[in-house]
This record gives C-alpha cells, structure tokens and sequence, in this order.
C-alpha cells in the first residue's frame, strides 16, 4: 500500500484517508479550483506562478482557503518532501492542489468541528502519467475539432483553472468517437482555436510561432515559457486570433502543458501537418525546454514506459 501522504485541511494524512465529503460545494457545483505542477530533478518547476494562478483562480470564485500564497507554498514543499522517499532518486512528481468553498451551508449539522474550505496537495510519481504518455513523444497526436466549444470568457473565464470540466470531457469523448489518439481543441463561439482540455495549442507558419491571443484560453504555465524560450531564441512570436484555416495551413502544430512540456500533431482534422513529423521550430524548442528545466523528459517518459509494470505490480 502507498506510503504517500497528502495535506488535507490542515494535517498530513494518509493518501488513502484524504477524503472530500459528498456535501462538499466541489461534488455539488464543480465548485474546486486547483493546478497542477511537476516536478524535474525532483523540483518543482513554476511552482509560484501556478500558485498565483490558483489564488487568482480563488479570487474569481470567492473562495478564502485560510491560508496565504506563502504558506501553500510552504506546506507544498513540505508535502513533496515528505512524499520523496517512497520513490526512487530518479522519480519525479506531479503535484496537486485542490481547493473548494468547502461543504453546503445546509448540510453544516454534519459536520461537529464546523465547515470551512477544503484544501488539499497531493504528491503522486509521474511514472504513470509519462510512462503512458511516453509513445506520443515519436508517434505525435492527431488533433481534431470536437462539436463541443469552449466557454467563453463571458461565462466562466477560462483563466480560472477549476474543477467545472464537463465541456472539456464531452470534448474528450467525442474526440475518441474520431477515432484513437485524437486530441481535440475546442473552438470558442467566435470560431477562433481555444485550447485542448489540459493543453494549449500552438502553430508555426513561415517560420513565426503563433498561438491564441489570452481571451478564451487558461493561461498555461508551460504556454508561459514557451513563449519565453521562444523570444530568448529568436523566434519571432504572435499571440493573435487562429481558426480552422490557419491550423490546416500551419507548418507545425504543438500542444503544450505542465506534465509532457510539449507534443507535437502530425495531423489537424485528418490532414497531414507539415510531412508529419516534428518541424524545425518544434525541435529547437524541445530542445530549449530540456536545457532550461535541466532533464532529458523524453528519454525520462520512455524508461518510465518501461518500469510501469513492475511499478504497478509492486504497489498492490
Ligand atoms: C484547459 C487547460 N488549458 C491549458 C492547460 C495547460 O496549462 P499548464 O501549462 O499550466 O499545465 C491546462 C492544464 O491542465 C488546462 O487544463
């Protein structure tokens, strides 16, 4: 059984004893904001914007989790560090903060110590997430377009990272009736490309990396220093409005987000990108992101591949 613990409403539990209660706003409305960061050489990389990306997820919501930007960000180092010995040296982690209102007014009976937020971080080994994501590093991903569309900023603003995901499921779902490996990008209501369910998209054309202007889109941390690693190799960059049209005239296309970095796509809507394999401007800036963070993630993903099942048999 996993030795990992969890911050959990103030104490370190077991894993397997952290648990939100069904009366919790977060089961009742989706009502949770939360991130998601990884770690390389076992540190966590961004870990103060993903937490001003969740304090500022928090403002939106109205939601006061007890504790301020410096003290997650400590109990987040504590929690990691108190996870890193049920591991190899070589393993690195994803780490996740959740974070609702806490369980419905009227339900407060049940609860003798009171209600308050319900604020968790969990610490779980990236070899499940990248042993399994390890082939689309050589084989790419085919993004397709799904019926269902984003939610406008109008809405719910999307810069919010929450737990309301029913759009980016049925997204999901309705990619893998396209077939297998499909990943889908959602379009906004204006017909302009948003983002995929957990990634955001860029293309490349004549050289010029392109991505959709911050309006319908989570502002994603790995968009963030891509975008950095972009200008510091020249690379000229325009964050601006994409359609159909130029994704299918893109030289390149490529997703990016906190737990792979980037991935490429062979093809958009069944048309092959490019001559379906990474471009130029993809291959320098994997490169780039493997010298900034300080890992070789691919090869990383690929031994991870190997040694999942033994890993998973040895946690029953
Ligand atoms: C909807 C959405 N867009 C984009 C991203 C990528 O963000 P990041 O690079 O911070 O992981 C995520 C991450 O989960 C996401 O959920």
């Amino acid at each position: 059984m996993s030795e990992r613990v969890v911050y959990f409403n103030g104490n370190f539990v077991p894993e397997c004893e952290a648990r939100v209660s069904i009366f919790d706003s977060a089961l009742m409305f989706g009502d949770m904001a939360f991130e998601v960061t990884r770690t390389y050489n076992r540190k966590p990389f961004g870990l103060k914007e993903h937490i001003n990306r969740l304090y500022g997820s928090l403002r939106l919501m109205e939601i006061d989790c007890g504790l301020n930007p410096n003290e997650m960000e400590r109990l987040t180092l504590e929690t990691l560090e108190r996870n890193l010995p049920t591991e190899d040296s070589d393993m690195d982690w994803q780490i996740m903060h959740d974070v609702s209102r806490g369980p419905l007014e009227v339900y407060r009976s049940a609860f003798s110590e009171g209600i308050h937020s319900t604020v968790s971080i969990n610490c779980w080994p990236l070899i499940t997430h990248m042993g399994g994501f390890a082939p689309n590093y050589s084989t790419g991903v085919h993004v397709v377009v799904p019926a269902q569309q984003t939610l406008s900023a109008y809405l719910v603003d999307p810069k919010a990272k929450t737990r309301s995901r029913l759009h980016y499921q049925m997204a999901i779902l309705q990619a893998k009736r396209m077939g297998p490996g499909r990943w889908p990008v959602l379009l906004d209501s204006d017909g302009y490309l948003s983002e995929g369910p957990g990634w955001n998209i860029f293309l490349v054309k004549n050289g010029v990396l392109l991505t959709p202007e911050p309006r319908n889109i989570l502002l994603g941390v790995s968009r963030n220093t891509t975008l950095a690693l972009a200008k510091k190799l020249d690379i000229p960059v325009r964050e601006t409005n994409l359609g159909r049209y130029e994704a299918l005239l893109a030289d390149e296309i490529f997703c990016t987000a906190t737990t792979y970095a980037l991935c490429h796509a062979v093809s958009f809507e069944g048309q092959t990108i490019g001559n379906g394999q990474t471009g130029p401007v993809f291959k320098r800036l994997m490169q780039g992101w493997q010298d900034y963070v300080g890992v070789d993630f691919v090869n990383q993903a690929h031994s991870y591949a190997e040694r999942l099942p033994a890993w998973e048999a040895a946690q029953k």
